[in-house]
């Protein structure tokens, strides 16, 4: 199916300079009457809109900076065919039933854990989202946060910030080696996997552990399976890459940080909820050689006087695993590409449910 849906005309020459003569679109018709809101305004959103044809639909788009109220969701929502979110909607049972003509809910994220997917099922509304186009993206701010933590760039630029740069020192600001060292996954999914490339790159051990990971399978790619609590004995750096569901809510807590190497570094760019932060300051501040960088947050937002920003071993950054131009850019045009497909009640490109 091209890009702008029905309607695609496309004319060929046989001449070898000019193989393609004309292209004529004719009037993408098929979403005339619909109606989409879209929670966010994102990168490239008017050039995918216009490019999956939907420009036809009334599209009704939240322009704020800060996402709109529940009230305001389900409001906008009523008498749509499809909504377009970003992670920090609530789309529940009682939103799918106020808002009960959607055809489809396009989730402009991999994660999808704000959205009851049961509940979409059970009223037949198939759920998009984007994997595949932020893996490298995330992986890329895992590793970057793995070496910040590690290297203590962050407490460097504070230091001299603080005007205390007074000469080259010998023990200023030491760290912990990367090259060589062993990286501990958690989560052995897309992203798990290519953070393990990125630890190979370094020269580290890479230990992974999935409920469903073989030793086979993990030999193939260079690995070693283990289990949870191998992963985080044995790791200097532990770097977690599950989704977030009933069974990871705090998977990391008090008995897992403290069963980490006494200057293990954590590294969570999944969802904040996978970590139980009361555990993670109670640990990080008893075990102050422990450090934590983190992409995600419980609360996210994170406020500015949450106690764990008071450590000096943890790193935060404000959930920015995917935020490249072009990763964005490709989450949009997946998350239209599957809005329009829905609309179409055609299968979309990646469906969650
Ligand atoms: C996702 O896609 O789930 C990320 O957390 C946001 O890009």
């Amino acid at each position: 199916m091209n890009p702008a849906g029905r309607g695609l005309l496309v004319m060929a020459s046989s001449s070898p300079h000019v193989r393609l003569i004309g292209i004529v679109i004719l009037t993408s018709k098929a979403y005339t009457h619909m109606k989409v809101f879209i929670t966010r305004r994102l990168l490239g959103l008017d050039e995918y809109i216009a490019q999956y044809g939907l420009g036809t639909a009334e599209i009704d788009i939240w322009e704020g900076s800060l996402p709109p109220s529940y009230e305001e969701l389900v409001r906008r929502s009523k008498g749509c065919d499809g909504v377009l979110t970003v992670l920090t909607e609530k789309i529940d049972a009682a939103y799918m039933d106020a808002a009960a003509t959607l055809k489809v809910i396009s989730q402009c994220a991999v994660g999808v854990n704000n959205i009851d997917l049961k509940a979409a099922t059970e009223r037949g509304i198939p759920v998009g989202n984007t994997p595949g186009v932020l893996t490298e993206a995330t992986a890329d701010i895992a590793f970057a946060l793995l070496i910040s933590a590690a290297r203590h760039i962050v407490a460097g630029t504070e230091y001299i910030k603080a005007d205390k740069w007074k000469t080259w020192d010998p023990l200023l600001l030491l760290g912990q080696q990367v090259w060589g060292a062993t990286l501990g996954i958690i989560g052995y999914g897309r992203i798990g996997k290519a953070m393990a490339k990125r630890g190979k790159g370094f020269n580290m051990r890479v230990l992974a552990y999935s409920r469903t990971l073989t030793a086979e399978e993990a030999a193939n790619d260079g690995v070693e399976a283990a289990s949870m609590d191998e992963v985080l004995r044995e790791a200097d750096f532990v770097s977690l890459h599950t989704p977030l569901t009933k069974d990871t809510h705090h998977l990391i807590s008090t008995r897992e940080l403290q069963l980490m190497k006494p200057n293990a570094i954590l590294i969570n760019t999944a969802r904040g909820e996978v970590v139980d932060p009361a555990a993670l300051y109670a640990v990080l501040k008893q075990e102050p050689t422990k450090i934590a960088a983190l992409d995600v947050t419980e609360p996210e937002p994170m406020p500015a006087d949450h106690p764990l920003l008071t450590l000096p071993n943890c790193l935060i950054v404000p959930h920015l695993g995917s935020a490249t131009n072009q990763t964005r850019r490709e989450m949009t045009r997946l998350a239209v590409a599957n809005l329009a497909a829905g609309l179409r009640g055609e299968p979309l490109l990646h469906r969650a449910n």
